[in-house]
């Protein structure tokens, strides 16, 4: 297989672009690819300062060092969120501990700026001690890590005064959550869904220039740009929907290269043709957390403060 920009050698063949590269080419044709989905789907000009949510894996890493090559001004912000299991288990190997190790070698070994915030440093609990004391007898903490990582994100992009919020999400990602949303028809959730979400009454502006890039495609990036990363997922990932439909989505594209992208970009051609949405329609008036002052759907306390006031008064 030759490199369709100089007919060297190709490192990577992508069945569902019809397109093969050399490593060389690889390394400059993401980065491009992003450049183009940013101006595209509008998320941010060059001059923004921009907060990149990375997790210790492949895509938020990729995606860091992406918006670096291009020139964005990008820190970082690690949520900590007390997982101990995994890798070898314990507060020193687990998963929480393994990943840090790996953004802050990253952000150190390229001089970037980090944000660090531990979960149980911050609100005395970690993420699966916080499961347990609101959920007692589930054992999947994944409900309780989403509101908690939205609440946190949110907070540091408006509190440290940045005016995007990016994260590493890829397409096998997207497609799940959208195939996960159109099995139930939740047309909240699918109006909520989209490469960039505007900012308003609080809530920070959200992008996801990843959004168009397969999995594999990431982890190509990541292993020919040599960046380190951590393998393996969260332990509590194991045996998830989204994992199941991610298998059920890769079995369809094997059969049918680019079935998966044409899943996403047509969907997102449906919503902004208004198959979804009235034009009239405004997006949710959002109400202020008396507690902690971000934004809320509820009146009253946030999903995230009445968590962490049931589990308070479970102690
Ligand atoms: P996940 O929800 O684990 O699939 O992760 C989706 C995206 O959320 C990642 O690509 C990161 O941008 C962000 N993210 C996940 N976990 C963390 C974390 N512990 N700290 C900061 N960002 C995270
Ligand atoms: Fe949050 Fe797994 S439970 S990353
Ligand atoms: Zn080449
Ligand atoms: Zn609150």
């Amino acid at each position: 297989m030759k490199c369709r920009a100089c007919g060297g050698k190709a490192v990577v063949n992508m069945r569902q672009h019809k397109l093969a590269l050399c490593k060389e080419h690889y390394l400059e044709w993401v980065p491009e690819q992003v450049a183009r989905f940013i101006k595209k789907y509008r998320m941010f000009g060059p001059d923004e300062k921009i907060l990149v949510a990375v997790s210790g894996g492949k895509d938020s890493l990729s995606l860091w060092d992406i918006l670096i090559r291009l020139g964005y001004n990008a820190d970082g912000l690690y949520l900590g969120l007390g997982i101990n299991e995994g890798p070898d288990g314990g507060a020193d190997s687990g998963y929480s501990a393994e990943s840090r190790r790996m953004v802050e070698q990253f952000a150190l070994g390229r001089g970037l700026k980090l944000h660090v915030v531990d979960i149980q440093q911050e609100y005395g609990h970690s993420i699966p001690a916080l499961s347990l004391m609101t959920h007692r007898g589930q054992n999947r903490p994944c409900s309780v890590c989403g509101v908690t990582k939205r609440h946190e994100m949110n907070r540091m992009a408006r509190e440290l005064g940045y005016d995007v919020l990016a994260t590493g999400h890829n397409l096998d990602d997207e497609a799940a959550v959208l195939f996960g949303n159109t099995l139930s028809w939740q047309k909240d959730f699918l109006l909520r869904q989209g490469p960039m979400l505007p900012g308003h009454d609080g809530l920070a502006r959200k992008v996801k220039p990843l959004c168009r890039f397969y999995e594999k495609e990431m982890a190509a990036y990541a292993l020919l740009r040599g960046i380190d990363y951590i393998y393996e997922e969260c332990p509590y990932s194991v045996g998830s929907t989204s994992i199941y439909y991610k298998e059920l989505l890769n079995q369809l594209e094997s059969e049918r290269p680019g079935a998966k992208l044409a899943f996403y970009l047509k969907y997102l051609e449906a919503r902004v043709s208004g198959l979804f949405i009235q034009p009239e329609e405004q997006p949710q008036a959002l109400h202020t957390c008396p507690v902690c002052g971000q934004p809320t759907q509820y009146e009253g306390k946030c999903s995230f403060c009445r968590m962490l006031e049931k589990a308070n008064s479970e102690t």
